[in-house]
């Protein structure tokens, strides 16, 4: 089960770092009780709480991981998606991977002996036993690298579906959830985001998603919840205004400025369908695909 270890075509280890090792104390002051860092999946009354729970289940369905013995969670965050699986979906082994120092140490010190996280890229894990279901919400977006042409875009992202393909059981499901370009193209958008937000990352298209998963996964749905995300990031800054001497405590006032902005521009993105929030489910291929043979005569 094993793999080999490939370079990592997308967002270093450092720039990964840069982003999300600010201060987990800082991101609990505007994020949901859980710190889960992606869009969630609103339905009316929800608070960003309960809206929270409603995607990560919303996954978990997709993934059909109810009950299974093990889950991966590629780009795990603080850990909210492993310890659902384990503690509602009756999961024996949830699984995640991060690049990220404070968020593995995180959920480590919960101690949890059925949730396990690796500090690596996808690119370097090396399961030793197959996985039932794999779930990957918001790593995605770092799966490539700023300024690679789409043709390189495509290679990195189809070297991560050949992996998730073999690492998982027959007829066995992705479920996956990323930005993505909607009516935009990369030059649109600020040096701010590439230089002082995200370095070293840049989002991918439908298309290439589609064409990187061609013949190793069956797109079974597939769903633009862009909205979803602007309301999820009107929530972030209004947490982020409404603890903002606290912020500013931890992390320094040029900090959160840059937080703020970022999140008003994201919701701009959101907003004008530049930006949009693709969920997918995606079924494992188990044939390989064989062209057909043409009839003679
Ligand atoms: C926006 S956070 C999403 C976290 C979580 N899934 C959630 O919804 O709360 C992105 C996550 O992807 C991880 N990540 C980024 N690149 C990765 C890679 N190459 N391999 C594994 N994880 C990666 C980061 O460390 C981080 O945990």
């Amino acid at each position: 089960m094993s793999s080999v270890t490939i370079q990592n075509p997308g967002a270093s280890l450092e720039a990964i770092q840069h982003h999300y090792d600010v201060s987990n104390e800082f991101y609990k002051l505007w994020l949901d009780r859980a710190c889960t860092y992606s869009s969630a999946l609103w339905e009316e009354g929800d608070t960003l709480d309960t809206a929270q729970l409603r995607k990560i289940d919303f996954h978990i369905e997709n993934s059909r991981a109810k009950g299974v013995d093990r889950v991966l969670d590629i780009g795990c965050g603080w850990g909210s998606t492993l310890d659902r699986l384990v503690d509602k979906y009756d999961v024996r082994q949830a699984i995640g991977l991060s690049l990220s120092e404070t968020q593995t140490q995180w959920i480590r010190d919960r101690k949890n002996p059925q949730i396990q996280v690796h500090l690596e890229s996808w690119s370097e894990h090396s399961p030793t036993e197959p996985y039932d279901a794999i779930i990957s919400i918001g790593a995605f977006e770092h799966f490539a690298k700023l300024h690679q042409t789409s043709q390189q875009k495509i290679a990195g992202y189809r070297e991560f579906f050949q992996r998730c393909h073999q690492w998982l059981n027959p007829g066995s499901y992705l479920s996956l959830q990323t930005i993505a370009y909607g009516n935009s193209k990369p030059e649109d958008f600020s040096e701010f985001m590439a230089n002082e937000i995200f370095p070293d990352t840049d989002l991918p298209r439908l298309s290439e998603i589609v064409e990187a998963c061609e013949h190793l996964f069956e797109i079974v749905t597939l769903r633009n919840d862009r909205a979803c995300y602007e309301r999820t990031c009107r929530a972030w800054l209004a947490n982020l205004k409404q603890n903002r001497e606290a912020a500013v405590r931890l992390v320094g006032e040029e900090t959160v400025a840059r937080y703020e902005k970022y999140l008003q521009v994201s919701i701009v993105g959101f907003y004008s369908g530049k930006l949009v929030l693709l969920r997918m489910a995606l079924r494992r291929l188990d044939r390989p695909y064989r062209p057909l043979k043409r009839r003679q005569g």
